[in-house]
């Protein structure tokens, strides 16, 4: 038999790429067919839509977000339109816009996610819902949160920090992960109450296996770290079912927000099912730690690099030490209500870092706003970080002044917990767990940035590039 001739597979190899390359142009023209046929009649903001499906999303992510929008904000004003991660997209700089999105129009912007976050984290978590089924989950949840429940804590967070920051002494550490630890210890405290211990370390296991897919690609094929994410996900499931079971079969339904789930008395919410429960406890889990934990970096930053302003911090930490010290005492919730610099410093750095640069809403239908129209489905973006830096509202905006928060600022300028509906029910925990840790860690030690300042990592939340490595060393040597 004769053997083929050897150009053939090479061919069809070629033919196969101009075929693939034919095609793909073709799909890209249709897309932009669809995109501009959808939109044609309608008035849309100012803005440049880039190329067809992959539209804006390389600049966006090949340069610093904030010079991306200020950018577009000269050029277009406080409302334009852009297209990133495959969506058409409308961003927002101005405080009574984002106030419309978030308040006064928030029935006409749904909240959005990518399936993925909705799969891992659990579809039955606070942020995904809207309506009168997520007003009667948020009043829930805010309760466990409130600042009566949360007296409770103080000492509990206290033991947390002082049994962390002895293994720093001496030591480089990197701040991020040293974080990232603490606010995890304290977000598991307020998912399951003091004292209740069971399980606790398997779901600190099954969660940190879990996080690791919140930004893999959402590919659920065996070996993936998405595939491997959603099998934690399961066994954390299970294990939370235990744990569930268990308190719902000692009839008494103990601390944190599991109690307040499981004891929840509101008849339109009936008995809360074990996966509303789960994917809630889980909810809060993923929303309380890396936020807390970036703001914590920041502060540290901040306070490192304006030495006065740390000494002045640490002179009012002391006066509160003091009196703890001579009432022979442990530190209390009306002691962290005293601490007035320390939280001004916290209020500026969730300005200046603006740790959650901004969110995304989806219009629900064709929706009349400014003058224009935002199409059905298409993504809206209040910006955050931009409107904590514009100097109409902060002069001066980069400059790092906690001074400026002796005076409230204007309403709707700063939003660094959001605005409405979905504003974050765990700012006063937030708060509190940084006051508790600043205290030990100001009047104890003082820390000193290893290597160069490199600059910003977004991955979602600004933190300082690699985490900001320090070395900690007692404060009196
Ligand atoms: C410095 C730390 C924190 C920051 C900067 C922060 C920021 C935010 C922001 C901006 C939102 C609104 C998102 C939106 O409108 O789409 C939010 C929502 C939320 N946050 Fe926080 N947060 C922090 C800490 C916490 C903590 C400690 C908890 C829990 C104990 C928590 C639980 C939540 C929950 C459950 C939501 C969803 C609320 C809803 O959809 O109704 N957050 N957070």
């Amino acid at each position: 038999m004769q053997p083929p001739p050897a150009s053939l597979p090479l061919l069809s190899a070629t033919y196969l790429s101009h075929l693939l390359f034919f095609l793909s142009i073709l799909w890209f023209f249709l897309l932009y067919l669809i995109q501009w046929r959808q939109t044609r009649n309608k008035h849309l903001p100012p803005g440049s839509m880039g190329w067809p499906y992959i539209g804006e999303t390389l600049m966006l992510y090949s340069q610093n977000p904030d010079s991306f929008f200020s950018k577009r904000q000269k050029r277009y004003g406080d409302i334009f339109k852009t297209h990133i991660l495959g969506c058409p997209c409308v961003m927002i700089s101005s405080p009574e816009a984002a106030k419309a999105v978030l308040v006064s129009r928030a029935h006409l912007f749904k909240p959005t996610y990518p399936p993925s976050k909705e799969k891992l984290i659990g579809p039955e978590a606070l942020f995904f819902q809207q309506g009168d089924y997520h007003s009667r989950l948020k009043k829930l949840v805010q309760d466990s949160f409130l600042p009566s429940a949360l007296r409770g804590y103080v000492s509990e967070i206290e033991q947390i920090v002082l049994k962390l920051l002895p293994a720093w002494e001496n030591e480089t550490i990197n701040t991020l992960q040293e974080m990232k630890k603490f606010a995890f210890d304290v977000a598991i405290l307020s998912a399951f109450g003091a004292g209740w211990g069971v399980e606790t370390e398997r779901i600190k296991r099954l969660y940190h296996r879990l996080e690791k897919g919140y930004n893999s690609m959402p590919l659920n094929l065996p070996g993936t770290p998405f595939n491997k994410s959603m099998k934690a996900r399961k066994l954390l499931n299970e294990t939370l079912r235990r744990v569930i079971e268990k308190r719902r079969e000692r009839k008494k339904q103990d601390g944190g927000l599991l109690g307040v789930l499981l004891g929840s008395k509101d008849h339109k919410l009936n008995h809360l099912t074990d996966s509303q429960v789960s994917d809630n406890i889980i909810g809060v889990i993923f929303a309380a730690h890396d936020t807390t934990a970036s703001a914590l970096t920041w502060i540290l930053k901040y306070l490192h690099d304006n030495e006065e302003l740390l000494e002045a911090v640490t002179k009012e930490q002391e006066g509160i030490r003091r009196g703890i010290i001579e009432e022979n005492r442990e530190m209390t919730w009306a002691d962290t209500r005293s601490m007035l610099l320390t939280s001004r410093v916290i209020q500026e750095t969730l300005r200046r870092a603006s740790i959650l640069s901004f969110t995304f809403r989806e219009a629900v239908e064709d929706v009349e706003f400014g003058g224009y129209i935002i199409p059905k489905g298409w993504k809206v973006l209040p910006l955050f970080r931009s409107i904590h830096h514009c100097e109409d509202f902060f002069p001066d905006p980069e400059k790092f002044d906690p001074s400026r928060f002796e005076v409230p600022p204007r309403p709707n300028t700063y939003m660094p917990f959001g605005n409405g509906v979905h504003s974050c029910p765990g700012n006063e925990l937030a708060k509190l767990e940084i006051l508790v840790l600043l205290h030990h860690l100001t009047t104890t030690y003082r820390w000193k940035v290893v290597g160069e300042d490199d600059g910003i990592k977004y991955g979602p939340f600004p933190v300082p590039k690699g985490g900001l490595p320090v070395r900690v060393i007692p404060r009196n040597n």
